[in-house]
């Protein structure tokens, strides 16, 4: 029997590339979702009762009401949040209850690490343009090898039972055991390749590399079982507000709303404050290129090459100029682009090949 590969989408740049809405697209075709990563991201996405979501623990693949979904080993998760995230979801789908499995070894995030940094009111935040969410502290703290000072998962499921409803599995086994029986697998990475801890601008960075190679080894997937390796990139990449670090062909969005001839302005997932932005940075996309080897592209943010694209839904029915755009960065990276995000109310997402 053909043993499929396990997938892996990831960001390309600093985050917030939309991997919330591809991975939302490409739900239906996967068996398992697998988060990887921690509560300082958000994936937005529209749900199944055409809402907008913003997930920061649940794999957005809970959109597919088949899927297993797990939060995976190197993952963090936030107790409470995680509460609010399945309570919210079981009231459009109660199956959740019985679908989400979390591995025993995720580490909790306590709401003392989030004191700790202090939220955007914290050092980290002023200092790096951290989130201050307590994540760099919990790392930290499940380095210390202390039980005293860093808990997971098994710890929180046998102190309350609402946790311990969630099956705690061993990630890697469980991924294994589908694959045997053609189980079909996506791993969904958080943040973007720019903000390594090893490979970004240190110290304005995050607490771990958010590449596929880091995300397959967290949750214990060998390198050689991987597939599709999808860098999700936006036409506009942006970075989180405050003092973040190096951004290259920093606009801001007075520029983009006079070249769009309407108002834009975003606001980060988590911070809620108004992000950076800059015009796209080819050589930001020939060093993910590089260092992480994506098989895929999938570009979001179509609508603002050119306004008129917002919401199309037909590759087709783009503009010229966009086309060209995305031919041009496929010409230049050799990587081809094979979901397009134009945006609009619906978020929409088009597959533009399969690969
Ligand atoms: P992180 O792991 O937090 O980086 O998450 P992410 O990559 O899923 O991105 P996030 O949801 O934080 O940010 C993407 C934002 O862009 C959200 O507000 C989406 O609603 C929005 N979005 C996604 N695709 C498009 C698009 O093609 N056009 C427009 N205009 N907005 C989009
Ligand atoms: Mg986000």
């Amino acid at each position: 029997m053909h043993i499929p590969k396990v997938d892996v989408l990831f960001g390309g740049q600093y985050g917030s590339e939309g991997k919330g809405v591809i991975a939302a697209a490409m739900a239906s075709d996967y068996d398992v979702h697998v988060r990887v990563g921690a509560p300082n991201a958000g994936h937005s996405f529209i749900g199944p009762d055409r809402k907008l979501w913003k997930m920061q623990t649940v794999p957005v693949g809970w959109c597919n009401p088949q899927a297993l979904l797990i939060i995976g080993r190197g993952g963090l998760i936030a107790p409470e949040l995680l509460r609010r995230e399945v309570e919210a979801i079981a009231d459009v789908d109660p199956s959740i209850y019985g679908r989400l499995y979390i591995d025993a070894k995720c580490g909790v995030l306590d709401e003392r690490f989030h004191q700790q940094e202090g939220g955007v009111n914290g050092e980290m935040h002023a200092r790096i343009g951290s989130t201050g969410e307590g994540v760099g502290p919990a790392r930290e703290a499940r380095i210390s090898r202390d039980p005293e000072r860093f808990r997971l998962y098994r710890d929180l499921a046998d102190e309350d039972v609402w946790f311990a409803q969630f099956e705690a599995v061993d990630t890697p086994r469980v991924i294994n055991t589908a694959r045997q029986s053609g189980g079909k697998i996506l791993l969904e990475g958080a943040q973007g390749q720019g903000l390594s801890l090893i490979h970004g601008p240190w110290p304005y960075c995050t607490s771990t590399d958010p590449g596929p190679a880091q995300l397959a080894a967290d949750v214990g997937v060998p390198v050689t079982a991987l597939g599709r390796i999808i860098a999700c990139m936006r036409t506009y990449p942006i970075r989180v507000a405050g003092n973040s670090g190096p951004l290259n062909n920093e606009i801001d969005f007075n520029v983009l709303s006079e070249k769009l001839g309407r108002p834009v302005l975003e606001h980060t997932t988590v911070t809620g404050k108004v992000r950076r932005i800059a015009e796209w940075d080819m050589e930001l996309a020939k060093t993910c290129c590089m260092l992480h080897g994506p098989n895929e592209i999938a570009l979001t943010f179509l609508d603002y090459v050119n306004p008129d694209d917002e919401g199309v839904d037909d590759w087709t029915k783009l503009s010229e100029q966009s086309q060209n755009y995305v031919r041009h960065i496929e010409d230049k990276l050799r990587v081809p682009i094979t979901f397009v995000g134009t945006g609009g109310p619906k978020l929409r997402v088009l597959k533009r090949y399969q690969p």
